[in-house]
């Protein structure tokens, strides 16, 4: 993998660039959908290609993991042959999913044991054997292996988990310089900074991975219940010290006021649940606010979904897509998360735009109090 940073904004942090990978390239900022079990749910990937215009996917080494299991991705020949998907793919790690199973999980240097949630079985991810999945799933850019705390962890707290994830992240890195990708292409592994709302943790934590000369970085541990000032500021603090000609990825987040303040700061990529799940509950982004298009104001209102979005928000109406959801229609589902995810990746797309014409922070006040209004 390779990155090549394009422009830079004259009047903040935000750049663009552009990923080369070996299943295609990638222009950044980007946001990447989200594919937990391989899918990205309700949305086909033709839609995916041509309405939403992804240009990477994500999928969860934890579920993909659990189901459909180890044996039967090595037999497909890994998760692009699985599911069709022939443009780069991101795996997570599990770090976040097994770290969200409170209760049902148990943390030890060597790894973390976990039960599934889906039969109760008993599970142990350890950096080692979460680098050989990730070998297995075979994505393009794949995740170390770290524990996201608690957002409200205490300090001790905080420094303890910084320093197990470092140990993780060497033992990480070790693995995967000793073992080789198996379907012909190569895979990039990205460290992730964590350290929760404590600055100095942070900076550490950054110094750490920046030695490490990895092809990106992430930043994690954010969006996890503190304001969204600190994670700003989290951000700001990791970003400078993190290397400027290495993308470096936000996960989980956010909103869309969330990335383009991220993107303010010099974050390239994104992932967040938000515009499938919020769609899935009739929630639906707009440069205008957001919409709950459940709400009896939308029953006779025959204007498209968004008239400057992509071909579905253009074919469909509010009206129809309101007696969808009241209907329980699965189309619903689908034309909310087809048009949300249209979204974000205009949202990013217009971002380049910006920044390539050097306007990247004028655009962005001009469209931030809209979006966030409830209409
Ligand atoms: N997704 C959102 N936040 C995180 C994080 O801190 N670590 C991992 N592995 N995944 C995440």
């Amino acid at each position: 993998m390779t990155f090549e940073l394009q422009h830079t904004d004259p009047s903040s942090d935000a750049r663009t660039g552009l990923i080369t990978t070996a299943h295609g390239q990638i222009k950044t900022p980007i946001f990447m959908p989200v594919g937990t079990c391989g899918s990205v749910k309700g949305v086909h990937f033709s839609e995916l290609k041509e309405q939403v215009k992804a240009q990477i996917i994500l999928g969860n080494t934890y579920h993909l993991y659990l189901r459909p299991g180890l044996d039967i991705l090595k037999s497909a020949g890994g998760l692009h042959k699985f599911n069709g998907w022939d443009r780069p793919i991101l795996t997570d790690s599990g770090g976040f999913q097994v770290f969200s199973l409170t209760g049902i999980r148990k943390l030890k240097e060597e790894g973390c044991e976990f039960r599934s949630h889906i039969d109760g079985s008993k599970h142990f991810f350890t950096p080692e054997n979460v680098m050989d999945t990730e070998r297995i799933i075979g994505a393009d850019i794949i995740m170390a292996f770290d524990e996201c705390p608690p957002g409200d962890s205490d300090y001790q707290y905080a420094r303890k988990s910084l320093q197990l994830t470092q140990r993780w992240l060497d033992r990480c890195i070790r693995r995967f310089n000793e073992t080789e990708p198996l379907y012909g292409y190569n895979q990039s592994l990205f460290p992730i900074v964590q350290g929760c709302t404590y600055k100095d943790l942070r900076r550490e934590a950054a110094k750490y991975i920046a030695d490490k000369g990895a092809d990106g970085n992430a930043i994690g541990g954010l969006a996890v219940g503190e304001p969204t000032e600190v994670m700003y500021e989290m951000i700001e603090t990791v970003n400078d010290i993190l290397p400027k000609d290495k993308p470096r990825y936000l996960m989980g987040v956010g909103t869309p006021q969330n990335i383009l303040e991220a993107i303010e700061r010099g974050v390239d990529m994104f992932d967040c649940v938000m515009p499938t799940r919020n769609g899935r509950n009739a929630m639906l982004f707009t440069y205008n606010g957001t919409i709950n298009i459940r709400n009896k104001k939308w029953e006779n209102d025959f204007s498209p979904i968004d008239p400057e979005g992509c071909d579905t928000d253009i074919v469909y109406t509010k009206a129809y897509l309101h007696h969808l959801f009241k209907a329980q229609e699965l189309l619903a589902m689908q034309i909310a998360s087809i048009h949300n995810l249209a979204f974000y990746l205009r949202l990013v797309s217009d971002a380049r735009t910006h920044i390539e014409q050097g306007d990247f922070t004028i655009w962005k006040r001009s469209v931030m109090d809209n979006l966030g209004r409830r209409i």
